[in-house]
């Protein structure tokens, strides 16, 4: 468990940049992965995780890659149905067979389904266990409930307490410090809907400042004008201390190619 853990968190920096991918597990050919394998190869080397759905890593990801797999096992609903009615679509036996370095479960507190999705955690970190397996829960949130603190803090906490090694939530504005405080087990964030880049890097920037070991990005990544400069100023941020004003400076230089690399690990 310690030894997957410690190939997702960098060792100087104890922060992790987790690229999300798995979009298409409920809403199909997403904007930025229509084509997956040619949206994600050029990110690989920058991505210290993917997180992405065994379809996608068997179908188009080189078996040779050296980049950590965390593979979402729960799903089943799309996005024309109810949403929270996930259970688990991947086993853990898959999971070892595809050298996943851990697994992802959603849950939706507050949702229709809430019970049987943390249930469904429960059980995915039981077998887990038994194998050394890291768990990410992600905190689903729907359309009615507001992304605050109170809100975020009950949903990771929930996740924690059920056994989540990792817990992948929204930033929110006012009080993140203290959905932080209430989890005992790491939190990255998920980058949400596009937004632009600077705002972007400034929301990682703000989550890593109040406490988070991360992000887990996805769209505000592959749907960027420059993916793979976009996510070398996250790296920046995440794992060098950067400013956002500098990281978006660095996505600039890094967008117009006037350095070839960068500032990372
Ligand atoms: C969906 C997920 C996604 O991985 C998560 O939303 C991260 O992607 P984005 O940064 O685009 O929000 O778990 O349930």
């Amino acid at each position: 468990m310690k030894n997957r853990l410690a190939r997702i968190f960098s060792q100087k920096s104890s922060k992790t940049v987790m690229l999300a991918v798995d979009h298409g597990y409920f809403q199909g050919p997403t904007t930025g992965l229509r084509n997956p394998r040619e949206t994600i190869t050029p990110l690989l080397p920058y991505s210290d995780c993917l997180f992405v759905t065994r379809g996608i890593l068997r179908n188009c990801i080189a078996p040779t890659t050296n980049t950590p797999i965390f593979l979402r096992v729960s799903g089943g609903p799309s996005v024309l149905g109810e949403l929270s009615n996930e259970d688990i679509t991947t086993s853990m036996k898959d999971a070892l067979k595809l050298n996943a370095s851990g697994v992802g479960v959603s849950i939706f507190v507050g949702e229709k389904n809430e019970d049987r999705t943390i249930s469904n955690l429960g059980r995915v970190v039981n077998e887990a266990e038994d194998f050394g397996m890291p768990v990410l829960a992600i905190t689903a949130v729907g359309k009615e409930i507001e992304r605050d603190a109170r809100y975020l803090g009950l949903a990771c906490r929930i996740a924690a307490e059920i056994g989540a090694h990792i817990v992948k939530t929204y930033y929110c504005a006012e009080d993140f410090e203290k959905v932080v405080e209430g989890c005992p087990v790491p939190i990255v964030i998920a980058g949400g809907k596009k937004i632009p880049e600077r705002d972007a890097l400034q929301m990682a920037y703000n989550a890593i400042s109040k406490g988070a070991s991360g992000v887990d990005m996805g769209r505000n990544i592959f749907q960027s004008e420059n993916p793979v400069a976009m996510i070398q100023a996250v790296r920046a941020v995440a794992h060098d201390n950067y400013t956002p004003d500098e990281a978006f400076e660095l996505f600039n230089r890094l967008k117009d190619k006037k350095v070839v690399s960068s500032v990372i690990e």
